[in-house]
């Protein structure tokens, strides 16, 4: 078994996160086929927006998960870069369903989606500029001494720039996750939409950006329109995108690489090759996963009953 941090104080650091493997996206349309897939899946990711104050059938699929996969939650609403307090009650709703969850760490993403208490469906962009580092960095600092677990922050898909911009995408990304001490999500897709749609060369991205805090990688699908790469989720992983992730594998440690699929879902047995893929990169990398066989979750990230 992977050595696991001793206490839950140093679960704080995302250096200690517990090594998981490959991962996949928790969806209710597949929640059968998914449970049966232990031999190919290490972990499930989960979005806590789907279960946060609520109980019946949705928590039931979560408890059904949990019994059988370690979890990491992947938020779509804390709006980090919003001049909007952060909402206590999202935080409230966010505690209760880790109490029990118990996720090994979470996430979401480097964008703002709400302006004066109105939330939308999107992730916009923030301006790369000092100002939004300072308000960034300060907000996940607020975020992880209050929810007091892994934080970490995941490159989006941006199809515009703002008119405020200082500083280069690497560097906006790079300043903000070395500031606040936290773990990147690095989506390596969105990395190769922004980069066809930007015209900038990925690799130049990567190598620009600290790919020692790289905890979790996501891979996706996505589409080709006219004005364009859209990353839908929705595809197979295109042959470049995982040329990209082996890049990064080659030259990071991280503790889960994931498939996000979440439209156009295939039935399962599409997925497969795309997971047996991701595992046949993970193990180049030589790293052992947890072995969770006779732990329970609170056992596996030693955290206190
Ligand atoms: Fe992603």
């Amino acid at each position: 078994m992977s050595k696991l941090p001793e206490s839950n104080e140093a679960l704080v650091g995302f250096q200690q996160c517990p090594v998981l493997g490959v991962g996949l996206g928790l969806r209710r349309p597949l929640l059968e086929s998914t449970l049966a897939a232990s031999d190919i899946i290490d972990w499930l990711e989960f979005t806590p927006e789907n279960y946060m104050g609520r109980g019946g059938k949705s928590v039931r699929m979560l408890q059904r998960a949990q019994a059988q996969f370690l979890l990491v939650s992947h938020g779509v609403s804390l709006s980090v870069g919003s001049v909007d307090p952060i909402s206590e009650l999202y935080l409230d709703d966010l505690q209760a369903l880790f109490e029990w969850a118990q996720p090994a760490w979470f996430s979401d993403h480097l964008c703002f989606s709400s302006v004066d208490g109105l939330y939308f469906n999107d992730l916009m962009p923030l301006p790369r500029t000092r100002e939004t580092v300072r308000h960034v960095v300060s907000r996940i600092h607020q975020l992880q001494d209050r929810v007091q677990r892994v934080f970490l922050i995941e490159n989006i898909s941006q199809y515009i720039n703002t008119p405020f911009d200082e500083l280069a995408d690497a560097d906006f990304i790079s300043d903000i996750v070395t500031q606040a001490d936290c773990g990147l999500l690095l989506d390596v897709n969105n990395v190769y939409v922004n980069a066809v749609n930007h015209g900038f060369d990925p690799l130049t991205f990567l190598e620009n950006i600290p790919l020692e805090r790289v905890v979790q990688i996501h891979v996706a699908g996505h589409h080709q329109f006219p004005d364009g790469l859209v990353d839908t989720h929705g595809a197979p992983v295109a042959d470049p995108v995982w040329d990209l992730l082996e890049w990064v594998l080659q030259r990071s440690r991280p503790c889960g690489v994931m498939l996000e699929r979440d439209t156009h879902l295939p039935a399962f047995a599409e997925l497969v090759p795309e997971l047996q893929k991701i595992r046949q990169l993970w193990n180049q990398t030589g790293q052992p996963v947890v072995n969770r066989a006779g732990c329970s979750q609170r056992e596996l990230l030693h955290v206190p009953a």
